[in-house]
C-alpha cells in the first residue's frame, strides 16, 4: 500500500501547517492557507462603544468576503486585539499583529489619537494600514502605507460652523476641547477658522482633559461671555455629562459635536439634557439607499436587532476596500497592496463612493443629526 502513503504524508503536513498557521498566525500568512489581515479596536474601556460597533461591522465585512470564497483564493483569518481605549497599547498590539501574526494589512482604528499611535509602526513595516473612522488630518499624513475610507477634520469643522451660523443663528459660540485628544483640538480649530472666516465670533474656548468628569469651571466661564451656540468636539462620555451640567447650570443654547458624540451611550449619560442639540457624522440609518437598508438588515440579524451606527458602516467598507485592493494587487506583498489601495476608485460602499485621493483620503458627504425625544434624527447630509 505504498501509493498511499505519499499522499496521506501531505495531508498530515498540509493539515500541520494549516493549524499552525491558523492557531500561531507562524508562517508567511499570504503563501498559508489563509490570508491574516490584523484589526486593533477599543473593545473595552472609555471608548468601547467607538470599538464595538466599528469591529461588528468590520467583522460582517469579512464572514461576507470569506463567505463569497475570500481573496486570491484563500479565507480571511482576522486576528484583533482590544486596546481597551488606552493610550500606548495599540502601538504594541500591531508590532505584534505584524510581526507574531504575519498580518498583511491592519484595519483601525476610530480614534485618531490611537491610530496616529499604530501608523508609524504599519509605515516602518511597509504593511498598508486603512483607518475606518479617523478623522484627523495628521493619521494618513504620517506616510503613504497609511489610509482611511472617511472624511478629514477639516471638511467636519467646516460642516458645523455652517451650521451653526446658517441653521442654528448662531453669530457667538463657545468652543470647549480635549487637549488630550488630537481629534477634539484638530476639529475645534477647523471649526474656529471657518466661524470666523464666515463673520463669526469665538467668545470663550475651554479645555478639559480626557477622563474629566466636572466641567463647571469651565461652562461658567462660557456662559458669562453669553454664546449662542457651544461647540463641543469630543467623544461621547464627555459630551453627555457636558450637556447635562450645562443644562445644571441653565445654560439653554444648542450644544453641537462632530462624529465623537456618535454613540448610544451619549443619550444614556446626557439624556433629556441633549434635546436640541446637534452633531455632523458620516452616514445615517435612516438613508433610504439600498446599499444603506441591505446593510442595516444584515446587521441587524446577526446583532439582536443593533442598528448599525456611522462606526460600524465605515468598519464594514474599510474591510471591503481592503479585499478589493488584494484581489486587485493578486498578492498580498505589502507595497503591491498598498499601490492598490491607493488607486481605490469609485467603491461603492455602505457610506457611499470611496475614492482615495493623493492624501490617502476619502471625500465623502457629511450627515448631521439632531436629538430629538431621546433618539437621533437625520437632519440633513451635507455634500463636499
Ligand atoms: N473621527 C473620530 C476621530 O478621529 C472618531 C469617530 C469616528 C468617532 C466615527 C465616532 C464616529 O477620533
Amino acid at each position: 500500500m505504498n501509493h498511499w502513503r505519499a499522499p496521506l504524508n501531505l495531508l498530515l503536513l498540509l493539515a500541520i501547517s494549516t493549524l499552525l498557521a491558523t492557531f500561531t498566525g507562524c508562517g508567511p500568512s499570504g503563501g498559508g492557507d489563509t490570508i491574516s489581515i490584523g484589526e486593533f479596536a477599543s473593545l473595552t474601556g472609555k471608548e468601547a462603544a467607538f470599538g464595538q460597533s466599528s469591529h461588528k461591522g468590520t467583522l460582517l465585512a469579512i464572514e461576507d468576503i470569506n463567505a463569497a470564497g475570500g481573496v486570491l483564493g484563500k479565507k480571511i483569518n482576522f486576528i484583533y486585539e482590544d486596546n481597551r481605549s488606552t493610550p500606548g497599547e495599540s502601538a504594541t498590539i500591531v508590532k505584534k499583529l505584524i510581526t507574531r501574526d504575519n498580518v498583511v494589512a491592519v484595519l483601525g482604528e476610530v480614534a485618531s489619537g490611537r491610530s496616529l499611535e499604530a501608523a508609524p509602526i504599519c509605515q516602518a513595516n511597509k504593511i498598508p494600514m486603512i483607518s475606518p473612522s479617523s478623522t484627523n488630518p495628521k493619521v494618513t499624513e504620517t506616510g503613504d502605507f497609511i489610509f482611511r475610507v472617511c472624511f478629514i477634520d477639516p471638511f467636519q469643522g467646516t460642516v458645523m460652523a455652517k451650521f451653526a451660523k446658517a441653521k442654528v443663528n448662531a453669530r457667538k459660540v463657545a468652543v470647549l476641547s480635549d487637549v488630550s485628544a488630537p481629534y477634539s483640538l484638530g476639529l475645534a480649530q477647523y471649526f474656529k477658522e471657518q466661524f470666523t472666516a464666515d463673520g463669526g465670533a469665538i467668545v470663550s474656548e475651554q479645555k478639559f482633559s480626557s477622563g474629566d468628569k466636572d466641567f463647571k469651571a469651565q461652562l461658567t466661564a462660557i456662559k458669562g461671555t453669553s454664546p449662542e451656540a457651544i461647540f463641543v468636539p469630543c467623544y461621547y462620555t464627555e459630551a453627555g455629562l457636558i450637556v447635562r451640567q450645562a443644562r445644571q447650570l441653565s445654560i439653554t443654547v444648542p450644544l453641537l459635536g462632530g462624529d465623537g458624540w456618535e454613540a448610544p451611550e451619549l443619550i444614556q449619560i446626557g439624556g433629556e439634557a441633549l434635546e436640541g442639540c446637534f452633531y455632523s457624522t458620516h452616514y445615517s440609518p435612516e438613508d433610504a439607499a439600498p446599499a444603506v437598508q441591505d446593510f442595516v438588515k444584515k446587521f441587524k440579524a446577526k446583532n439582536g436587532g443593533e442598528i448599525p451606527d456611522a462606526m460600524a458602516a465605515l468598519g464594514y467598507d474599510s474591510a471591503m476596500v481592503l479585499a478589493e485592493a488584494i484581489k486587485k494587487a493578486g498578492t498580498t506583498d505589502g507595497p503591491k497592496v498598498r499601490d492598490a489601495i491607493a488607486a481605490t476608485k469609485d467603491y461603492m460602499g455602505v457610506t457611499g463612493k470611496t475614492t482615495l485621493d493623493a492624501n490617502r483620503n476619502a471625500t465623502k458627504p457629511a450627515v448631521i443629526l439632531a436629538i430629538k425625544d431621546g433618539k437621533f434624527k437625520y437632519v440633513e447630509t451635507i455634500t463636499p
